[in-house]
C-alpha cells in the first residue's frame, strides 16, 4: 500500500504529504483540513513560505474538532538561510513551533546548503560562507531536546549529502528536493538508497503553476499521458505513483480541494514494469535551479556548483 516509509531514527513518514509551498496565506488553513479529511497525515512546511502561522490556525482547529490527535500528523519544517549560525537556529526552531502552534515537529530540514546574515534578504551584500558542520550541531541538539523528531536537510546534491554523513553524530534522516519524472535525480537516489537517508519528493508534480519555470510540464509529457491513459487515471495520479514506487515520499502542493483528493488517489493501483521501465526515456531537466543563490559574491558562481554537478 506504501502508505509509510520509514525513516533511519524508525520513525514512520507518510508517504504523500501535502505542499505547501506558494499556497496563499488566505487558502492554506483551508488546504490543509481539506487535505487531512481526504486522509493526509503529512504536511510540509517551511518558515519561508510566509504561511506557518494560517497553517497552525488550521492544525489547531483540527484538534480542537477531534477530526485527529496530534501523534497521528507528521509535520515537516525548515531552517531558513538567515539563521544557520549555530546560535540562531533554535530561535528559529522556536519561532517556527509558535506559529504552527505545537511543541515539536516531525521533522527539521536545513532548506538550502546556503547562507544569509541573520535575518536579511537574499542580497549579494548579505551572503555569508555556510558552515553546515556548524549548523547541523545546532540542528543535532534540537533532536536531543526532542523539539525536532527527526532532522535532515534539503536541496542537497549527493556530494554536500555525503560530506555531512562524513561529520554528523546524527545523520540525516531526509533530503527533500525537487523529484518527479522529468527530473528523476537517478544519482542522489542511489546515493540515499545506499546511505539510508530518505528522498523526498518536492515539486512532484513539476511545478505546473510555478511560471517563471522554464521546462516542459509533466502533466502534458507523453509518456506520462500514455501511461494516464493506459491505467485510466490523470496524469498527475501517474506521476506522483512514480515517486512512490520509487520510494520517494511526495509532497503536491494544492490549494483546491479536488486536487487535493485526486491526488491522494494513488494508493489502490500499480504503474506496472513495463510502463514504469519506460519512464527512463523521459528527457531529464532540473526546473527549480536555485538561481537566487548563483552570483559572482556567493559561494556558488554557477549552478553547476550549487548542485556539484548533478545539474
Ligand atoms: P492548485 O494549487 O491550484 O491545485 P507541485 O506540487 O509539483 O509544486 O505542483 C503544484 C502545482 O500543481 C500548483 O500550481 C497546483 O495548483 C497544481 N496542481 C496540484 N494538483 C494538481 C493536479 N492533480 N492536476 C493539475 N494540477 C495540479
Amino acid at each position: 500500500m506504501t502508505r509509510f516509509f520509514t525513516l533511519n531514527t524508525g520513525a514512520k513518514i507518510p508517504s504523500i504529504g501535502l505542499g505547501t509551498w506558494q499556497a496563499d496565506p488566505g487558502l492554506v488553513a483551508d488546504a490543509v483540513i481539506a487535505a487531512v479529511n481526504a486522509g493526509y497525515r503529512h504536511i510540509d512546511c517551511a518558515r519561508a513560505y510566509d504561511n506557518e502561522k494560517e497553517v497552525g490556525l488550521a492544525l489547531k482547529k483540527l484538534f480542537e474538532d477531534g477530526v485527529v490527535k496530534r501523534e497521528d500528523l507528521f509535520i515537516t519544517s525548515k531552517l531558513w538561510c538567515s539563521h544557520h549560525a549555530p546560535e540562531d537556529v533554535p530561535e528559529a526552531m522556536d519561532l517556527t513551533l509558535k506559529e504552527l502552534q505545537l511543541d515539536y515537529v516531525d521533522l527539521y530540514l536545513i532548506h538550502w546548503p546556503f547562507r544569509v546574515k541573520k535575518g536579511s534578504s537574499i542580497s549579494p551584500e548579505n551572503f555569508i560562507e555556510p558552515d553546515i558542520p556548524g549548523t547541523w550541531s545546532a540542528m543535532e541538539k534540537l533532536y536531543d531536546a526532542g523539539k525536532a523528531r527527526a532532522i535532515g536537510v534539503s536541496n542537497f546534491s549527493s556530494k554536500k549529502l555525503e560530506d555531512l554523513l562524513a561529520v554528523a553524530c546524527i545523520p540525516p534522516a531526509v533530503n527533500q528536493v525537487e523529484c518527479h519524472p522529468g527530473w528523476q535525480q537517478a544519482k542522489l537516489h542511489a546515493f540515499c538508497q545506499s546511505t539510508g537517508v530518505h528522498l523526498s519528493a518536492y515539486s512532484p508534480l513539476g511545478s505546473p503553476g510555478t511560471t517563471w519555470i522554464k521546462g516542459s510540464n509533466i502533466l502534458t509529457n507523453s509518456i506520462v499521458n500514455m501511461a494516464a491513459e493506459k491505467l485510466g487515471k490523470t496524469p498527475a495520479h501517474v506521476a506522483l505513483r512514480w515517486g512512490l514506487q520509487m520510494g520517494h515520499s511526495i509532497l503536491p502542493k494544492s490549494t483546491s480541494t479536488a486536487r487535493i483528493k485526486e491526488n491522494f488517489e494513488i494508493f489502490d493501483w500499480s504503474i506496472p514494469d513495463d510502463l514504469f521501465a519506460m519512464f527512463s526515456e523521459i528527457e531529464q531537466a532540473r526546473l527549480i535551479r536555485g538561481n537566487f543563490v548563483v552570483h559572482p559574491q556567493s559561494i556558488y558562481k554557477s549552478v553547476e556548483d550549487l548542485w556539484d554537478g548533478e545539474v
